[in-house]
């Protein structure tokens, strides 16, 4: 039986006989004596074998990297020279006396170091491999760990833990379904979840008070570094609570974590409204580890000849706005060219800008492409607006706000990492006062949470002006990432059938598809809310990782394939008969 983990053994342990069981990091034969690093998810040990035990030695010769053993030995410590500061046991060998090979590898396609030079690729097909480095190891243990302290909190909290369906109907999140044929209805199908929100709120008509759940939730979109198309959330619902009352038990249970997984102190969240997130950082997830805000300037430029802002400024859905940044003379030329292509990726037509070299000079203290299309009074009323210094460059942008948002909005970050302007290592807060409802494209309306998110006020003004509508909904929002979202909800039939007019689903389309919802609303829903915290992105922020590939163990590529199992993949043609489905060709 094991007596030790390899990882684990110190001087302390110097002396004792022990039984080891691990992989082969490396072998290593310095002649005559055979040196092999023996692994096992604490760490590696070194483990030598001399000639003196002969069968020992003669298969320690044999073994390679990755052949599973079993290894008796005592312990003993390095001699001084021999001493690695690098690894934790680093002080110590074992004698090796027994050797048994339990398993033997094939020469393993990569070498499992902690930082794997592989590409991506192979470590996905050979993820059972990948997984064991110590980084991915630390990684999903970490992960464990997470959902360890958060059921611990939750239900210290009273929360109940509740399993919501896989095989459902459509849950609108904003995404496309994944679809499961049913071999027992031919012709209907099952959506696996986007997310549990109408279950959780069944469960709270239900009288459950508290429920979360661990939830996989599934969506077919675009991917990212920070969307997988199955994804875990940490999926919580309340009665009886408002706003204010669900943000800070999530707020509590994000801090302790910091707390006890990193020992950050992130402090009392800061609440930024929508309107105030997009203004001064052009996004409604603002990274606040560094300052740097979007200024606007359209009031100043109103009257220039300066087609390029006049236009804009003169326009309620656009934007003229400016970014500073201080010592800006860092920047050359090159940069700024570079800075131009990169807004030029947020759909921005150009990057104008001015340096301020010398404010004493007036004018003349002033470099830019664009002073000659602006009277005097009108930059310094720009630079005091942006409180300019010398050194400083101001950047602008004047479009469509969206456009501008985007694009500085995506420039700060830029800055922020290019020039290492971060003031702190962790910045989260809470985006509320969201707007109900955003244009779909072809002349609608979308919810911009989902629809059965609570509007701000009087469901009539809502249906009469959708676009001036607010919602009680709210974001957590942690280094720039959006890391949960939630609301209060609609607890009346009347309300959430006033949503969907909005939404110009029809009565019928409505009682179609949230049919039993509409009727459950109808006796005795209490007010209630919740919020979804995104796990892998919250694992991903706490591990340093820079995608959430990298904290799931059996990920999808960025085109939703498994390289391991090699899925999706075709179907049986029984299968399909069975289903009653045919394949037709794409064009
Ligand atoms: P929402 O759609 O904002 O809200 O999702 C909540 C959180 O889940 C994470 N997330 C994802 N993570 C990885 N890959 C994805 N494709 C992905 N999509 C979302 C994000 C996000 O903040 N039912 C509501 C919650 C509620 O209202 O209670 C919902 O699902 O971190
Ligand atoms: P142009 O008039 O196109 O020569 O542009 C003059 C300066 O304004 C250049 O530095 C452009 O990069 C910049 N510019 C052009 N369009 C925009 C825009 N929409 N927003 C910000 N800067 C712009």
């Amino acid at each position: 039986m094991r007596s030790h983990y390899c990882g684990l053994l110190r001087e302390t342990d110097v002396g004792k006989v022990v039984e080891l069981y691990g992989w082969v990091h490396r072998r290593r034969d310095h002649g005559g004596v055979i040196f092999l690093d023996i692994r096992d998810h604490e760490g590696i040990i070194q483990v030598v074998f001399d000639p003196d035990t002969r069968e020992s030695f003669a298969l320690a010769d044999q073994v390679r990297n990755e052949f599973v053993l079993r290894i008796t030995g005592r312990v003993r410590a390095r001699d001084k020279i021999a001493i690695n500061p690098k690894m934790p046991t680093g002080e110590v060998e074992v004698l090796g006396k027994e050797l048994e090979i339990l398993n033997r590898s094939v020469t393993p396609p990569f070498q499992l170091d902690e930082y794997s030079s592989a590409g991506e690729d192979v470590r996905l097909r050979y993820r059972y491999l990948d997984l064991r480095r110590p980084e991915m190891q630390e990684r999903l243990r970490l992960r464990s760990k997470v959902t360890h302290l958060i059921r611990e909190y939750l239900e210290e909290q009273e929360f109940v833990d509740i399993e919501t369906p896989m095989l459902t109907r459509a849950t609108p999140e904003g995404a496309r379904d994944y679809l499961v044929p049913s071999r027992v209805h031919p012709g209907n199908f099952y959506a696996l979840p986007q997310s549990p929100q109408l279950f959780k709120q069944l469960l709270m008509i239900s009288g459950f008070d508290r429920y979360y759940q661990i939830a996989r939730c599934f969506r077919d979109e675009d991917l990212r570094a920070d969307r997988q198309p199955e994804f875990t959330q940490i999926d919580m619902e309340t009665s009886f609570l408002d706003e204010d009352g669900i943000m800070s038990l999530a707020e509590n249970m994000i801090c302790r974590l910091f707390q006890e997984i990193l020992g950050v102190h992130l402090g009392e969240l800061p609440h930024l409204s929508y309107a105030e997130a997009m203004q001064r950082y052009g996004t409604d997830r603002p990274d606040l580890r560094f300052d740097l805000p979007l200024i606007d300037i359209a009031d100043l430029v109103q009257d220039v000849g300066f087609k390029v802002f006049s236009g804009p400024a003169n326009d309620a859905d656009s934007r003229v706005t400016a970014l500073k940044l201080q010592q800006g003379d860092r920047l050359t030329r090159k940069k700024i060219d570079e800075y131009t292509r990169f807004v030029s990726n947020y759909g921005a037509k150009g990057l104008a800008y001015i340096r301020v070299n010398d404010l004493d000079k007036g004018m003349a203290g002033l470099q830019s492409p664009i002073l000659k299309f602006l009277p005097d009074d009108v930059v310094r009323g720009i630079l005091e607006r942006v409180d300019a210094q010398d050194n400083d460059i101001i950047f602008f942008g004047a479009d469509r706000a969206s456009v501008v948002s985007d694009s500085l909005g995506a420039l700060r970050c830029r800055l922020a990492e290019d020039l290492d302007l971060y003031e702190r290592e962790w910045a989260a807060c809470w985006v509320t006062a969201f707007p109900m409802f955003e244009k779909d494209g072809a002349g609608g309306w979308t919810a911009l949470h989902h629809p059965f998110t609570s509007p701000v006020g009087d469901p009539a003004l809502m249906e009469s002006d959708p676009g001036s509508a607010l919602s009680h909904a709210y974001d957590i929002v942690i280094n720039g990432y959006e890391v949960g979202g939630g609301s209060v909800r609609i607890h009346q039939a009347d309300v959430q059938k006033s949503v969907f007019r909005v939404l110009k689903l029809s009565d019928n389309e409505a009682a179609m598809k949230f049919g039993f919802l509409l009727d459950a609303l109808q006796t005795g829903a209490p007010p209630h809310g919740g919020i979804a915290i995104g796990l892998d992105r919250l694992v991903m922020l706490l591990t340093g990782a820079t995608a959430i590939r990298d904290v799931i163990a059996f990920p999808k590529t960025q085109t939703a394939t498994c390289l391991l199992t090699d899925a999706p993949g075709t179907a049986d043609p029984d299968q399909l008969q069975e289903l009653g489905i045919s394949i037709r060709k794409m064009d």
